[in-house]
């Protein structure tokens, strides 16, 4: 397993810790191989009963790598993320997040496929896909607008801004609101006791839960992955991922012109 993600297992519980904190735990695709590894492996294993995703005190994650998207840009249904974020969505274990700072991007939609979610009071959740020049992902154009309501949902995926952890309480994104220096051991000890129950149970009662909605979720995954993966390739997205890196604001009013021209000799 690639060490910007560590794996531990212990009573049950398998920990993956994002490990990236000089990149405050973007992911590449070498980490989502090793993510979409290692939930396999938990499905397999019968010794791992409940698996655990966290990050730092500081930093959960800011999201998808954005120099290795523009070199790596995911292609096809196989590739790394998508097989991490069909993971997270098909797990038939328990699955825990423990989130304190910054969630971008998918390190916030992939908690809308966790079972429970511990929050430091410091976390930001935000979902920037359109200040990008993308479209939502990890089926969270679903299952936003379920569980925030559809305008609390629009504010969020179309203006883009954070919203903190009072605010993911309320709407029931998160389970509960900790100090982060509390977050990792509550979720840890949350972890454990649901690793101590009967795990046929558990399997079942989830799948009870999620049955009703699994192949929408399915068909909103692929739908976003195709719509992804060529807004990626597209100007406004250019313009957005190389303002990052040239640490600059990005210019969309130019983009605009050149997509028509780009539309108009298609
Ligand atoms: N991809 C690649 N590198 C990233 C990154 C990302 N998503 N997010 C942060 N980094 C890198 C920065 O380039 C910087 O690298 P450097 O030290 O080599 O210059 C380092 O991580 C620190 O980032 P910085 O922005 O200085 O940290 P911050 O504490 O001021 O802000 C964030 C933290 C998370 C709020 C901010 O980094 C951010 O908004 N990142 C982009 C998030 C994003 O748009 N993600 C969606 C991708 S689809």
């Amino acid at each position: 397993m690639s060490t910007d993600i560590l794996s531990h297992t212990e009573n049950g519980v398998r920990t993956l810790t994002f490990n990236r904190l000089d990149k405050k735990n973007s992911i590449t695709s070498a980490m989502y191989a090793a993510l979409a590894d290692g939930l396999a492996a938990a499905v397999s294993d019968a010794s791992i009963r409940v698996v655990l995703i966290q990050g730092h005190e500081a930093i959960f994650s800011a999201g998808n790598d954005i120099g290795d998207f523009l070199e790596k840009p995911p292609a096809g249904s196989d590739s790394p993320v998508f097989r991490f974020l069909h993971g997270i969505a098909a797990f038939p274990k328990p699955l825990l997040a423990a989130v304190c700072g910054p969630a971008v991007g998918v390190g916030t939609t992939m908690l809308l496929h966790c079972d429970l979610v511990y929050a430091g009071d410091n976390a930001a959740f935000s979902v920037p896909f359109v200040n990008l020049g993308l479209c939502p992902e990890a089926a969270s154009s679903l299952l936003l607008p379920q569980m925030l309501g559809y305008h609390r949902a629009a504010e969020a995926l179309l203006l883009g801004e954070p919203f903190m952890a009072e605010a993911a309480l309320e709407v029931g994104l998160v389970n509960r609101v900790l100090p982060p220096t509390e977050v990792s051991a509550y979720a840890q000890a949350q972890a454990r006791k649901l690793a101590a129950k009967p795990l046929s149970s558990l399997v079942e009662t989830k799948r009870l839960m999620k049955k009703g909605q699994a192949q929408a979720v399915a068909a909103q995954m692929a739908d976003e992955g195709a719509s992804f993966g060529r807004m990626l390739r597209e100007p406004a997205a250019r313009e957005a991922f190389s303002a990052f890196m040239e640490r600059r604001k990005p210019v969309f009013s130019k983009v605009c012109r050149f997509s028509m021209l780009c539309e108009r000799q298609i």
